[in-house]
């Protein structure tokens, strides 16, 4: 019986402001009391002291107080909406997921688009990766794609995900700059990093500096699995491609608009969906088996690498629209709480070992930064389809088990609460595994450089040239010259041109090529990897 929404919730949501009840208009403390004066301060005389009995004042300032909760670590400046999703191509061959099944279904969703490295309060058009999260409520739980605008990751191994944040965030003794990827900690930790090159190509795009969250393309990165009901598994990426084209801004625009206007990305998405113009992304799938895997050039499982569109093409299956704007943007945007793991029956996971780390990960931080195991009966978070289970209390518990029993198995009948479903509830791709344990990257995640060679290659030439004049502006606020001397020998293995163009913008000799194996794939150029190809 949970609300699904705030305004549902007596008193919880702030709602009731916008009542036009005389009496529900009256101020009241959050205990309900009616307030007659909440200016002034209860005081012995007129100049005080003021009074500890003051209840008011009180609970106001103690409210205050408490106000903030930690940002997120990473993603921490997003803004959301909501929307519906509507599937026009059924998966039903290769999925027992609902949401995927039956053409013309609506499920609701809610988006939030973020920068990675900034805080909170930094500003839209920086120089980063974006998130593209999206939550769908679907008729069999909540499903999340947490994805970001650009397909691949800096690592392969989440365990290495602490020191890539410490690299790209604040540097710890001066806290600044917010900026990914401008100063030494950042280049130190890329240089040595062979794996992170190809997503440093695309950073160092345009790709980076986008025009609006409106016309960025979304990618879940990882590869995951569809699952029929008789246990049948494909492989799957998601894509998000916008209706409105692909579109960035020029790095001297993004500096002015950051000055003028540091609210831009949000102020836009916030203005197209009041003024009706909703944004539409379209949901695209690769769908490959096992065979096709083994046949590939590279692993998918290494999420350091994409698959070319023109290697296996992505099918659309649906059209999101976003139009409705967020009317408490705490309550939407900021505890809004996205997790890889949240998946229905008929999606599941590859053994990406990245992947598995995210897993764990969101639902660890959600816990601290949300403040209860609770937070899925927050109504952004709480699921639209029927939530039934013995977990009870907690912090803020707003719902819990109902009827004579709270455990299982138990022998109440129909008193006895809720029961395990085999035939609706989710199952476990039952992959074969048969290997020894051991702390270990696996040898078909070693080439780091084909794809960032055929990312550079397919390119226009004036995107090339953005990408050089990015490398050489970001290279040239790194202090140490060894830093930087390192991070072009990466370069020399990815195209000696860039490597040349860089070196001669930074005024030093080219170094020699870094010491991690040479590409080892002459891969064709891949047009869809453009933005001007694929623009509006
Ligand atoms: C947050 C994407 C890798 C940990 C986010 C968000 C996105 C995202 C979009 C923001 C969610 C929101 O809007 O609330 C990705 C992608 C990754 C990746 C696409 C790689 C393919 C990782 C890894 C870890 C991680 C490897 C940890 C092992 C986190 C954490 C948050 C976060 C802790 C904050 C969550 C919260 O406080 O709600 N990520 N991420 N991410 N990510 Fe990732």
């Amino acid at each position: 019986d949970l609300p699904t929404s705030f305004a549902e919730t007596p008193g919880a949501g702030g709602e009731t402001h916008q009542s036009t009840n005389a009496a529900e208009l009256t101020m009241t403390t959050q205990q309900g009391i009616p307030i007659a004066d909440g200016q002034n301060s209860l005081k012995a005389g007129p100049r005080g002291p003021t009074l500890l009995e003051d209840f008011i004042l009180r609970e106001k300032i103690f409210h205050f107080d408490h106000e903030r909760i930690p940002e997120r670590v990473v993603h921490a400046r997003g803004y959301g909406a909501h929307g519906v999703f509507e599937l026009t191509d059924s998966l039903a061959d290769v999925t027992r997921a609902d949401v995927l099944g039956t053409v013309g279904q609506q499920t609701e969703v809610f988006v939030r688009f973020s920068t990675v490295a900034g805080n909170a309060g930094s500003m839209d058009l920086a120089r980063d990766v974006r998130g593209f999260a999206v939550k769908f409520y679907t008729n069999e739980g909540n499903w999340d794609i947490v994805g970001n605008n650009i397909p691949v990751f800096f690592i392969q191994d989440a365990i290495k995900f602490p020191d890539l944040v410490h690299a790209v965030k604040q540097e710890p003794d001066r806290g600044f700059p917010q900026a990914q990827s401008a100063h030494d900690n950042f280049w130190d930790f890329a240089s040595l990093s062979p794996e992170a090159w190809h997503m440093i190509m695309w950073q160092m795009s345009d790709r980076t500096i986008p025009r609006s969250f409106r016309t960025i393309e979304g990618f879940g990165v990882h590869t995951f699995r569809l699952v029929t009901a008789e246990g049948k598994s494909t492989f799957v990426k998601f894509h998000w491609k916008p209706r409105q084209g692909l579109q960035s801004v020029l790095w001297n625009e993004a500096v002015k608009i950051n000055g003028a206007d540091p609210d831009f990305h949000r102020r836009d998405l916030w203005n197209a969906i009041e003024s009706g113009d909703f944004p539409q992304w379209d949901l695209g799938v690769q769908l490959f088996d096992q065979e096709t895997a083994d046949k590939l050039p590279f692993d998918h499982l290494d999420s350091t690498k994409l698959i070319p569109e023109e290697d296996i093409p992505v099918r659309i299956i649906g059209t999101m629209t976003l139009n409705r704007n967020v009317d408490n943007f705490f309550a939407n945007t900021e505890q809004v709480a996205f997790c890889t793991q949240n998946v229905p029956p008929g999606v599941d996971f590859s053994d990406d070992p990245l992947l598995h780390g995210r897993n764990f990960s969101y639902l660890d931080t959600q816990l601290k930064r949300l403040g209860s195991p609770n937070f899925t009966h927050l109504p952004i978070n709480a699921p639209r389809s029927p939530v039934s289970n013995f977990q009870q209390d907690g912090h803020m518990a707003m719902r819990n088990p109902k009827g004579r029993a709270n455990y299982e198995p138990n022998s109440w009948g129909a008193e006895g609460g809720p029961r395990e479903n085999p035939a609706r509830g989710f199952v476990s791709f039952a992959a074969e595994i048969q290997a020894p344990k051991q702390r270990i990257r696996s040898e078909t995640f070693a080439d780091h450089y084909s794809q960032a060679r055929q990312f550079y290659v397919s390119q226009l030439p004036i995107e090339q040239k953005h990408i050089g004049d990015a490398l050489v502006f970001e290279l040239s606020k790194v202090e140490r010259v060894d830093i930087r001397a390192r991070a072009v020998s990466h370069l020399r293995n990815i195209h000696d041109d860039l490597a040349a163009t860089v070196a001669d913008g930074l005024g030093m000799d080219l170094p020699n090529a870094a010491v991690a194996a040479k590409p080892t794939l002459d891969l064709p150029p891949s047009p869809k990897l453009s933005i001007l190809a694929n623009g509006p």
